[in-house]
């Protein structure tokens, strides 16, 4: 491998994130060369670092995923930064990842899936379950089951919470017996709930003296850990930047949702709502669609492109309801009202379940009813809006 001076170009990020997971403390030397960020490539776990094509330098890496590098790319990144001369086994490295501990509680479904990115990522993982058999593959493929919820919390400094509910949560976590235990570490509470629960929990911590974030996973346990991945955090944000590079492991879009401890929760809420709509709208479908004769792929096949479509009335739907503004040329919620009566009489026709076209039919009905005959479709809005 050459390794000219130019080669050494990385960007900013590359290094801080490196600055954050090694030790010995990089020398000075190493610094930036540039200031933005290549993003041409990403690197993953088991993957090596691979050449910017876009810049022509060899070392000019995306690494905002280093976090994600294994042994063999953190050693093929070491090289490249001239850290240590030529090749060595990894146990010889000169720099290492710090060691650094996380505890997950809960090992249902959910709780179970966010160890391994852990394990990957190098962590020392702990974790805990009411049930221990279900942390048998865990533990075999490197996690301690802890003896209780006590030695669990010990362990690490960091305490992901992943359980059934908030009030499950609060039976483990707050007992006096624990406070001691508890004083100073951060608690990442995944478990799903409200925004009133999350206040809740964020005000125990403080009183506590715990660090807390709260978060939503919105996506299922096969997902986790992969770049698809989307968690929600919400918190302080000099705490979720402390964080976010350890919590990235568990998905490539862990996005922060604000400062306010509701806003992963509050936020969950609302796409879940959108999913559940979105989803059985889908089973409404294909059942219409295979009474005539059309499977289910085809629709699910036309959806691709039909998505912008889909996209655009979100947009232009959350913009009508910020400004309370229903006006507009494209179709009237009389000419929508027609279209899902015809919807709702297709059903009716080839006996096919049919309450929730009925509902939508009454929504535009009662739309047409408060006087919004000209408006656009958003005006059904104010069927929901709070009085
Ligand atoms: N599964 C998903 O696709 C998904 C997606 C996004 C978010 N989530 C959220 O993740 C959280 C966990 O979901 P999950 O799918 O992992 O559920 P799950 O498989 O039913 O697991 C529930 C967890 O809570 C524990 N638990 C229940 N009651 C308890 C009690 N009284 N004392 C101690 N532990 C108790 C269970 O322990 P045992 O094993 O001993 O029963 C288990 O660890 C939920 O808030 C869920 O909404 C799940």
């Amino acid at each position: 491998m050459q390794r000219a001076s130019t080669e050494r170009q990385i960007s900013a990020l590359c290094i801080t994130s490196l600055r954050a997971q090694i030790e010995p403390p990089l020398p000075n030397t190493i610094s930036p060369k540039i200031e933005r960020p290549c993003h041409h490539r990403q690197v993953r776990s088991g993957q090596k670092p691979r050449l910017c094509g876009q810049h022509r330098f060899r070392s000019c890496i995306d690494l905002a995923g280093i976090h994600l590098l294994d042994s063999e790319g953190f050693r093929l990144l070491f090289d490249l930064l001239e850290l240590r001369p030529g090749r060595r086994r990894a146990h010889e490295w000169e720099y290492r990842m710090k060691s650094s501990a996380v505890t997950v509680v809960g090992l249902g479904q959910m709780g179970a899936a966010l160890v391994p990115p852990f394990l990957r990522a190098g962590e020392d993982v702990t974790v805990w379950n009411r049930s221990p058999q279900k942390a048998e593959p865990l533990v075999a493929a490197g996690a301690r089951l802890a003896a209780d919820v006590k030695d669990a919390i010990s362990s690490s400094d960091l305490i992901i919470v992943c359980l059934a509910d908030y009030a499950t949560s609060d039976r483990l976590l707050r007992d006096e017996m624990l406070s001691a235990t508890l004083r100073g570490k951060t608690v990442v509470q995944l478990t799903t709930g409200t925004g009133a629960e999350a206040r809740d929990a964020a005000a125990w911590a403080h009183d506590a003296g715990v660090t807390y974030l709260d978060g939503a996973i919105m996506d299922y346990p096969t997902m986790v850990g992969s770049p698809e991945c989307m968690l929600l955090i919400s918190g302080a944000k000099e705490v979720y930047d402390q964080y976010s590079t350890r919590l990235g492991v568990l998905g490539g879009r862990l996005t922060y949702a604000g400062p306010q401890s509701s806003a992963a929760n509050v936020l969950d809420g609302g796409l879940l709502t959108m999913y559940y709509g979105n989803a059985l709208s889908f089973m409404q479908s294909s059942a219409m669609l295979m009474a005539e004769g059309i499977d289910a792929g085809q629709l699910e096949h036309a959806l691709q492109t039909f998505m912008p479509v889909i996209t655009a009335t979100y947009k232009r739907s959350a913009d009508a309801i910020q400004k309370r503004d229903y006006s507009g040329n494209e179709a009237s919620v009389q000419v929508h009202t027609i279209g899902v009566q015809s919807l709702l009489s297709r059903a009716e026709q080839d006996g096919i379940e049919h309450r929730m076209l009925k509902l939508f039919a009454d929504y535009l009905n009662e739309t047409l009813a408060r006087g919004h005959k000209d408006a656009e479709l958003p005006a059904v809005f104010e069927l929901f809006s709070p009085k």
